[in-house]
């Protein structure tokens, strides 16, 4: 169809092309030798088409595939409890009242593949990227605030467990738990899972937590441990039953990604304070468990929950996969004033998240927008697939591409801030902690939830168990009760008494439903 108004031959800006800039004047034909074919090869439009559809997916992140994302903006409060924030980080980010970062946050489900259902059991992720003067700070958290396992070695064999079966291809809680009995730090991880707290209602109205424990670091140098939160503010937390889920699955699997596109698009902007806990930077001796360990909470009546600002999220993104997609966290993104702490599952975490990112998005992927800073770039690294520009510094002479150099190459930033050295003295060993204490918090939060939470809990855990072996049934049964003896005893009683978890055999389906109406359907076909 032709716009009389415009001249044909000057294409306009809605004129679609090639990525070659030709314009294209059929899009619904290719080139064939008379209007029954054969077509030629020599279909440059159509081959230039048709292999850039066959290389459109990126492999998808190997955990955390499903997720949703938003722009928004960090407000620093400046302060931590009366304190100057100076007084524990140098982080410019946090210094002013008042002052504003921009942020992009991806919530995630964590198992299940790119478009799996989001009522799923499941921990959700609350990663977010500030883009500060100084450069990128990621908090790669998740809602719940501790986790499975507390060493990073173990990683890849609990998602094996925990992804489906590598012959049927279904999720199968035998395996879930046969990994989860002979890991017993894993029993306070799924004392939240398996309650309401694992089915978050929707992405607003969720916690998110750093999990591992960083450093600060001040102007002198000196450190404190910390643990960042992010809480809700009037949206509120809300979970679901395994009832309220089962509802919501049958009509949408898309519901949490709905909703906070929704509610950005209306207007409705969720907000999070973001808060920290912090400690002095030694073992700790006097408590019962390893301040490192991210099977464990800190207690928040002995380290208080600090707000030192709050997050809202204003922008949805454009394009779901430039963005969504392509964006890539890492625990190893800090800036200036914060630091790791020595816990091995960051450690661990440290090394994964660039090395799948170079393998996800590409060796470039820190140019591509949504990944870059907002702030000046200048390296002397070069090549590598899909390199879109050079991080070069106006000035700075084309020829060096290497430092020292005197011929006018790049430059080290002078210090900000003295270096924080901790001294560390120990033999090499592979040795767990010590202070490893299983399942004295797992009993603490089952005792800490609301009966109806109790309940809930207890049901899902009977449901999950029922369908693994009796020996895996009798570790899980008497980790639980070392936590709790209630908790034991209450689970081992419903297993007891309960049919099966496979809803066909339990009644809650009619197997002869699903024949009648596959013949209705033979019939009709
Ligand atoms: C994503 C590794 C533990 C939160 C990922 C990805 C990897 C990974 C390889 C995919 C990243 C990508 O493709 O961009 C690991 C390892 C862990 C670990 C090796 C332990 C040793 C944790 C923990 C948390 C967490 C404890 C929570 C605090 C996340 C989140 C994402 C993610 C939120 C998704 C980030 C996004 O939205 O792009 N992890 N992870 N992970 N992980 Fe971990």
């Amino acid at each position: 169809m032709t716009d009389d108004k415009k001249n044909p031959e000057e294409p306009d800006h809605q004129t679609l092309t090639t990525r070659q800039g030709h314009p294209i004047t059929d899009n619904q034909n290719i080139r064939t030798v008379g209007s029954r074919g054969p077509s030629t090869l020599e279909n440059y439009q159509f081959l230039e088409k048709i292999t850039h559809f066959d290389r459109e997916r990126t492999p998808e992140r190997v955990v955390h595939a499903r997720g949703a994302g938003a722009h928004g903006t960090f407000t620093a409060y400046g302060k931590l409890g009366d304190e100057p924030i100076a007084k524990y980080t140098r982080a410019k980010l946090f210094q002013q009242s008042g002052k504003e970062t921009p942020v992009f946050v991806r919530f995630s489900t964590v198992i299940h593949g790119g478009h799996s259902p989001e009522t799923l059991r499941d921990p959700r992720g609350f990663a977010t990227k500030f883009y500060t003067e100084d450069g990128n700070w990621d908090l790669v958290g998740n809602n719940l605030k501790v986790f499975f396992i507390r060493d990073p070695l173990k990683f890849p064999d609990m998602v094996h467990a925990f992804k489906p079966d590598p012959l049927t291809n279904v999720q199968d809680m035998g395996r879930f738990f046969d990994f989860v009995s002979l890991s017993p730090e894993a029993t306070h991880m799924i004392t939240f899972l398996f309650s309401p707290w694992g089915i978050p209602a929707n992405y607003r109205q969720m916690q998110g937590s750093g999990v591992n424990t960083y450093k600060w670091v001040n102007q002198a140098g000196e450190a404190v441990l910390v643990k960042y939160h992010w809480e809700p503010m009037s949206q509120g937390i809300k979970n679901l039953t395994q009832q309220d889920a089962n509802a919501i699955q049958s009509k949408s699997f898309n519901h949490a990604t709905q909703d906070l596109y929704e509610a950005i698009e209306q207007g409705n902007y969720p907000e999070w304070e973001l808060c920290v806990q912090i400690m002095s930077d030694d073992e700790h001796t006097e408590l019962d468990f390893d301040p490192l360990d991210d099977t464990k909470l800190w207690p928040p009546e002995q380290f208080p929950f600090l707000p030192v600002g709050k997050m809202t999220l204003n922008r949805n993104p454009i394009d779901y996969f430039t963005e969504v997609e392509q964006v890539a966290f890492g625990t190893g993104v800090l800036v200036d004033g914060l630091d790791f702490s020595d816990d091995k599952m960051l450690q661990g975490r440290t090394f994964s998240y660039s090395d799948t990112q170079r393998h996800r998005v590409g060796a470039n992927y820190l140019q591509l927008p949504i990944n870059a800073p907002q702030t000046h770039v200048a390296t002397n690294q070069s090549g590598g697939q899909m390199q879109y520009k050079v991080d070069r510094a106006p000035g700075q002479n084309p020829h060096v591409n290497y430092e020292p150099s005197s011929l006018g190459g790049l430059h080290e930033a002078p210090k900000t801030g003295q270096d924080h050295e901790p001294e560390v003295h120990a033999r090499l060993v592979r040795a767990p902690i010590e202070r490893q204490n299983n399942f004295g918090q797992a009993g603490d939060t089952f005792r800490a939830f609301e009966a109806w939470e109790q309940e809930e809990l207890i049901a899902n855990l009977v449901d999950a168990f029922s369908q693994c072996t009796p020996d895996i049934q009798d570790r899980m049964i008497q980790h639980l009760a070392e936590a709790d003896a209630d908790y034991g005893r209450r689970v081992a009683e419903g297993l007891k008494n309960h049919v099966s978890g496979h809803p066909a055999l339990s009644g809650q389906i009619d197997p002869e439903q699903g024949v009648e109406l596959s013949k209705e359907l033979g019939e009709k076909a």
